[in-house]
């Protein structure tokens, strides 16, 4: 395939899933989840500060934009992709911290404090490269979908009236962004199949998720993390080994990547490993 094939294939792709989001994922942030709810409920500590660190996570939206545009740029499907990607993904930190406002978990003066502290500082794209940050991009939206699916039944099970539907609604997203970025792993490994094998092997090994360490007070959120139950035995058999299974590859497809990069699969998920010390 030439580069102009590849970008017909990936704009092609881009116009099923844009249809696809229009026809049965878009949802409003202000209607669809039932706040009155809220009234007269005490929420969980635990599942708030949670709920506030991915909100912060999420915050750092501008800068994975301008990453992902700067990457993408000459490439229509892929930078639309990014637009309507950008736009599902401002909701996401919404609504999270209309959850923590509504809730009367912070204050809006918190909440702006909050905002000035996360973003004061800057997320980096780990790898300067679109293959790269496209698998990049395939582990970390299937991560973050992993973890918001276990808060959601983590909320479930605390009885909070809103956080299960949150989760839910952003679960869906994150899994349908991860499908995306599948998809273009695909068109790559038809177009050159050594070369994305070998940015899968290492990327795999290099994988963290994005902004955690960025976040004020990241011990703290750590500890609570643990409880969001993402070890590394996690991250391999919910995320890494189905998105090879999906690909069609096993671990051994992979070829080996130089010591200095190589750590061993899975890499260093960030929050995830250090919940994978607590067992
Ligand atoms: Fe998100
Ligand atoms: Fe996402």
């Amino acid at each position: 395939m030439t580069g102009r094939a590849l970008r017909e294939a990936f704009h092609r792709e881009y116009l099923t899933f844009f249809e696809q989001a229009e026809r049965t994922r878009r949802w409003n942030v202000f209607t669809d989840i039932d706040w009155g709810r809220l009234a007269g409920h005490d929420p969980d500590p635990g599942l708030v500060l949670c709920a506030e660190t991915f909100c912060g996570v999420e915050m750092y939206l501008p800068d994975y934009l301008r990453a992902h545009l700067d990457l993408m740029r000459g490439d229509y499907g892929r930078a639309w992709f990014a637009a309507n990607w950008g736009y599902e993904e401002a909701k996401h930190s919404l609504v999270l911290r209309e959850y923590l406002r509504r809730s009367g978990a912070r204050s809006e003066t918190q909440l702006h404090d909050y905002a000035d502290a996360v973003l004061a500082r800057r997320w980096e794209p780990p790898y300067g490269d679109g293959r790269r940050m496209t698998i990049y991009g395939a582990l970390q939206e299937l991560t973050t979908f992993v973890i918001y699916r276990k808060q959601r039944g983590w909320a479930d099970r605390h009885g909070d009236p809103v956080l299960p539907e949150v989760y839910r609604l952003v679960a869906r997203d994150e899994m349908a962004h991860s499908r995306f970025y599948l998809r273009m792993i695909r068109l790559h490994l038809a177009e050159d199949r050594a070369g994305t094998l070998a940015d899968l092997a290492y990327v795999l090994r290099t994988f963290r998720m994005p902004a955690e360490d960025l976040l004020p007070d990241y011990d703290t959120r750590v500890e609570v993390m643990r409880a969001a139950g993402i070890d590394r035995s996690v991250f391999l058999t919910e995320v890494v080994l189905p998105l090879l299974r999906e690909l069609g590859l096993t671990r051994h497809d992979l070829p080996r990547v130089p010591a200095q990069a190589a750590t061993e699969i899975p890499g260093p998920p960030g929050l995830l490993t250090a919940a994978g010390s607590a067992g």
